[in-house]
């Protein structure tokens, strides 16, 4: 883990204590790490306002599970100040898009005006390798970068949390078809070794930031899961959870963003992922980090464990 140590000043909490704590992307895409901490924070008794850009199922599922819904986007200064006025602590994430920085700059400047005890950041672990000098080609990753320098230059609590890939989004949404299908994990990784987390443990980590800030204030939390492996050994744990033999293919990277271009998406997203497989392919997921442990003081869950919670998508297990 790294960190920095900064003491902040949080006697501005006293007489705030039942106020809300916000979470924004509550509605949850992909990793969903703001759904499941508004149910973690639920869960302990503590009052959660959780933003949404639409008011759809899913707002209703967090307002009957006992959140206060309010809709918005976090693009827009107005509908930003109006959901953080009256909370005393933030987190704030939202699905990898254009508009990163832009709804981070606003979101920081609503923060500095409207006075918060915490504001626990999203980012990425690629930004703990990234410099002036030595950025990377995706523009989600750099904005990352230079969002984590603007929070620093504006004083406010901040914790930062740099995960590794998320198991929901290479390992399930962009393999379940063609283990379903095929027995086979089918990505541009070469030999590269990763050690992917789940969102689920990145969410018990934020919500336990949230819940007692005092000592991770000023803090930078990187997450990974319990094992750095290659995907020959990824397979393997997949066959274990799945009771059936899974094997790795290697693809060219070319047919992959090809396939990624054919399915529509944005180039923003598109160059993220086409990078993340270039630095695996390079070797530089393969970190390690007790993130999830120190915060939390429970295991991230392995790779084998997050197949097996999620059998039914990958074609079920052989009994
Ligand atoms: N995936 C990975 O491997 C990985 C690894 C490390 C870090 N991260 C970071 O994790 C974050 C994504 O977290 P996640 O997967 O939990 O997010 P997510 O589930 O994909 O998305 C969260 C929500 O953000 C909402 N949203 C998007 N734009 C918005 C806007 N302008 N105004 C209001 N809401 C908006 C979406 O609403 P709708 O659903 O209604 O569109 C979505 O429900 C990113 O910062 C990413 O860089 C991801």
């Amino acid at each position: 883990m790294s960190q920095h140590d900064v003491t902040f000043d949080t006697a501005n909490s006293g007489g705030r204590d039942n106020a809300p704590i916000l979470v924004t992307g509550a509605a949850g895409q992909l990793g969903a790490v703001g759904r499941t901490v508004t149910g973690q924070l639920l869960d302990r008794g503590l009052p959660v306002r959780a933003m949404v850009r639409r008011d759809d199922d899913r707002a209703a599922a967090l307002r009957a599970a006992g959140a206060e819904v309010v809709v918005g986007d976090l693009l827009e200064p107005g509908d930003v100040y109006r959901v953080v006025s009256g909370c005393r602590r933030v987190y704030f994430g939202m699905s990898v898009s254009a508009g990163y920085l832009e709804a981070t700059m606003i979101m920081a400047a609503v923060a500095r005006e409207v006075g918060v005890d915490a504001l626990v950041n999203m980012s990425q672990m690629t930004v703990s390798q990234m410099s002036i000098q030595n950025t990377t080609p995706s523009p989600q990753q750099r904005q990352h970068w230079l969002s984590e320098q603007a929070l620093a230059w504006s004083g406010l609590p901040v914790v930062n949390i740099r995960p590794t890939v998320f198991l929901e989004g290479f390992f399930l949404t962009l393999t379940s078809p063609t283990v379903r299908d095929r027995g086979r994990i089918e990505l541009p990784f070469g030999r590269g070794k990763a050690s992917p987390v789940a969102a689920a443990d990145v969410a018990r980590v934020v919500a336990e930031v949230l819940a007692n800030p005092g000592t991770h204030l000023g803090r930078v939390y990187e997450l990974t899961g319990p094992q750095s492996q290659d995907m020959d050994e990824v397979a393997q744990e997949y066959s274990d959870a799945l009771n059936r033999k899974i094997t790795y293919s290697d693809i060219p990277p070319d047919d992959w963003q090809g396939e990624l271009k054919k399915a529509g998406l944005p180039e923003h997203l598109t160059k993220h992922l086409v990078t993340m497989a270039e630095l695996n392919r390079a070797g530089r997921y393969d970190r390690l980090a007790d993130g999830v442990q120190r915060v939390t003081g429970q295991p991230p869950m392995s790779v084998r464990e997050f197949v097996s919670l999620h059998a039914e998508k990958f074609g079920g297990r052989r009994s």
